[in-house]
């Protein structure tokens, strides 16, 4: 049966030859604990995490490769960051269209009395209005965490108008870029952020299990570290270092990710970030006209493709989404995600919560003939 696949916002299940090749050769050849010898391969390896930390740090423009953190995935990041920086009273604004990653942890802590949590509505269609960001501030707000672009809706959300919000009122600024690094520019240094958290599975075309964060000086002196432990550096002391990265790295690390991730990086930067995201749009702008022909299918979330990734949100009359999700995937190997996308707040925003909708998300490998076969698909059932 011929495959399409159509979850890229869950992860990218084709990645770039140079990604799974580079992580062979490190397994076979390499394959030493980072910073934890003075022998070859350990130093090799070690050598191998700087470069990927370069890299990241050109990618982002942010500051200082030691300010590159690497985590297992965005969620992990978040946590650092929600866990790490807030403490009894403070206040956050967040939005409607969070993520779990952002929404369990804020949960946790306002469950337990510790932080404060606003949460801004987008509209309907999922697109978010910066000034309602401003109206929230209180004396006790410390953060502002948003998504780069949902999940549920591919919108982008105003991330230089909130980040001007932030530094005028002298807060805390955090994005989580699940959904667009790799697909769009993204300017830590230029955006003012204090956090840029990112996962090396979807768009940054590396495997599944690594990630990261990027923190500014501020946000790093001031964040404590979820996770403790041996870093390869004064081991003579129980207490955790100080310095970045060894306060926020702890145990050894993902090495075969980080090489995965450095290489998708660089397969972006040869191809062009601009040319991804070009390619994707083309695609988006293909499926959305061809889907406004199908009778029954409703499309959410806005439809303006300079403002959105490409990822679409849709209900079809008469069907249970999940039993269309497991046909289309048993019967023509179409394979989308179905529910809620672990967003019930999104969802709630754009009227589909709590049956959710049939999610058709577009990336890099996507081709002209993969949207036509969808379309066709959705059309003959
Ligand atoms: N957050 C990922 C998704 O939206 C897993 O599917």
């Amino acid at each position: 049966m011929k495959e399409v696949y159509l979850d890229n916002a869950a992860t990218t299940r084709y990645k770039p030859k140079s990604v799974i090749e580079e992580m062979t050769e490190f397994m076979k050849n390499i394959n030493c604990s980072p910073g934890r010898g003075g022998y070859q391969c350990a130093m090799e390896a070690g050598r191998e995490i700087m470069k990927a930390r370069f890299i990241l740090t050109e990618f982002f423009n942010a500051g200082e490769p030691e300010n590159v953190i690497f985590t297992k995935n965005v969620t992990e990041s978040l946590n650092y960051l929600i866990k790490g920086i807030l403490t009894k009273n403070d206040h956050v604004i967040t939005t409607s269209l969070e993520h779990n990653a952002v929404l369990r942890p804020l949960n946790q802590l306002e469950e337990n009395n510790i932080i404060e949590v606003s949460y801004v509505e987008a509209d309907k269609k999922g697109i978010l209005n910066h000034e309602l960001i401003e109206k929230e501030i209180k004396e006790n707000t410390k953060l502002i965490l948003i998504n780069h672009a949902s999940n549920v809706t591919g919108t982008i959300l105003p991330i230089q108008e909130i980040g001007k919000i932030a530094e005028k009122h002298g807060l805390f600024y955090a994005i989580d870029t699940a959904q667009t690094a790799g697909i769009l520019d993204i300017d830590f240094t230029e955006l003012n952020l204090d956090f840029l958290g990112f996962t090396g599975h979807k768009s940054l075309l590396g495997p599944q299990g690594i990630g990261g964060m990027i923190l500014s000086d501020e946000m790093a002196e001031k964040m404590e570290s979820l996770i403790t432990g041996g870093s390869g550096s004064l081991s003579e002391s129980v207490k955790q270092p100080d310095f970045l990265p060894d306060k926020f790295e702890s145990g050894t690390l993902n090495t075969p990710g980080v090489i995965g991730l450095k290489a998708g990086i660089e397969y972006i930067n040869s191809v062009g970030i601009k040319a991804i995201h070009n390619h994707e749009i083309k695609l988006l702008e293909n499926f959305l006209n061809g889907i406004s022909d199908i009778n029954k299918i409703n499309v959410l979330g806005s439809l303006d493709i300079e403002n959105k990734v490409p990822t679409v949100p849709l209900t079809v009359q008469g069907y249970d989404l999940g039993d269309l999700g497991f046909k289309l995937a048993e019967e023509y190997g179409i394979m989308v995600r179905s529910g809620l996308h672990c967003a019930p707040l999104a969802h709630k925003t754009i009227g589909t919560f709590p049956q959710g909708t049939l999610r058709f998300s577009i990336g890099w490998h996507t081709t002209e003939e993969d949207i036509e076969y969808a379309l066709d698909t959705l059309t003959k059932i």
